[in-house]
């Protein structure tokens, strides 16, 4: 039984979407029912992290995997506190430098088919954007949690500007007469979405943390860790 207080907070802000996670409010039911305080708790498809991020809320130990990239940096980013000066300040960084060094050079390669997604603004936005966290991540500017927190934010902005339906599973491009309506510009959402990222973050208990890895299932890296619990929601195909 889910009650009333189980409803989503703050933790919960989509900073960035994915698709077919599990329910918060269920997430945080079943670590809070079945798994005591502590504990120690792996989610083999982690996906979007709904049930990371309930164990950092509620101070059980998360381990989790999933075979997508872009999943495990996701759950990581959004189940770990970290320092929200230097994800603001980074932010800040990246979104002043980024204008500033706005040419129109493109950063991406050809076979992306960039043209086919985006405006030519919006790629030489993205462009900018992205060589300028490769350049903090090659000089170290600032700790890898922060850069991989501007990544995530950075992947859900080349979403917010894609020129294709919101809220629909397969990309399909705006029709001609959405298309003109449509004038993104992507360094805003960056900060925008930077911004989710700090609220989301900024509510999480101080120090905590989960270990994501990137594997398939039939592999798992944790071979000798115990759990006292694998929550986990996925499909199975036949
Ligand atoms: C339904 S989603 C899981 C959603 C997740 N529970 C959440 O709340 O966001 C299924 C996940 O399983 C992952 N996956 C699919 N096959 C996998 C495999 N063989 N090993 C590990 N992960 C896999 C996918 O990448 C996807 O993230």
């Amino acid at each position: 039984m889910i009650s009333k207080d189980l409803i989503p907070n703050i933790a919960h802000t989509q900073f960035i979407t994915y698709v077919a996670a599990m329910v918060p409010p269920l997430a945080e039911a079943l670590v809070t029912l079945y798994v005591p305080r502590d504990e120690v708790v792996l989610d083999p498809f982690c996906g979007g992290g709904a049930v990371l991020v309930e164990c950092s809320r509620h101070h059980r130990k998360a381990f989790g995997s999933d075979i997508n990239p872009l999943a495990a940096l996701i759950s990581k980013v959004k189940s770990t506190y970290i320092d929200v000066d230097e994800l603001l300040e980074a932010t800040r960084v990246v979104t002043a430098t980024s204008i500033r060094n706005l040419n129109g050079s493109i950063s991406f390669p050809e076979e992306y088919n960039m043209e086919y997604w985006f405006l030519p603004e919006t790629i030489a936005e993205l462009s900018s954007i992205i060589r300028v966290i490769k350049k903090c991540e090659v000089e170290n500017t600032f700790s890898s949690d922060v850069l991989d927190a501007l990544k995530v934010a950075f992947s859900s902005t080349v979403r917010d500007v894609m020129l294709t339906y919101r809220n629909e599973v397969r990309l399909r491009r705006l029709e001609p007469k959405d298309l003109e309506k449509f004038h993104p510009n992507a360094i805003e959402r960056f900060k925008h979405r930077s911004k989710l990222i700090v609220e989301r973050i900024s509510s999480l208990p101080k120090g905590a943390h989960s270990r994501v890895e990137i594997a398939p299932v039939q592999h798992l890296p944790y071979e000798a860790k115990k759990f006292h619990s694998i929550i986990m929601f996925t499909a199975i195909r036949r």
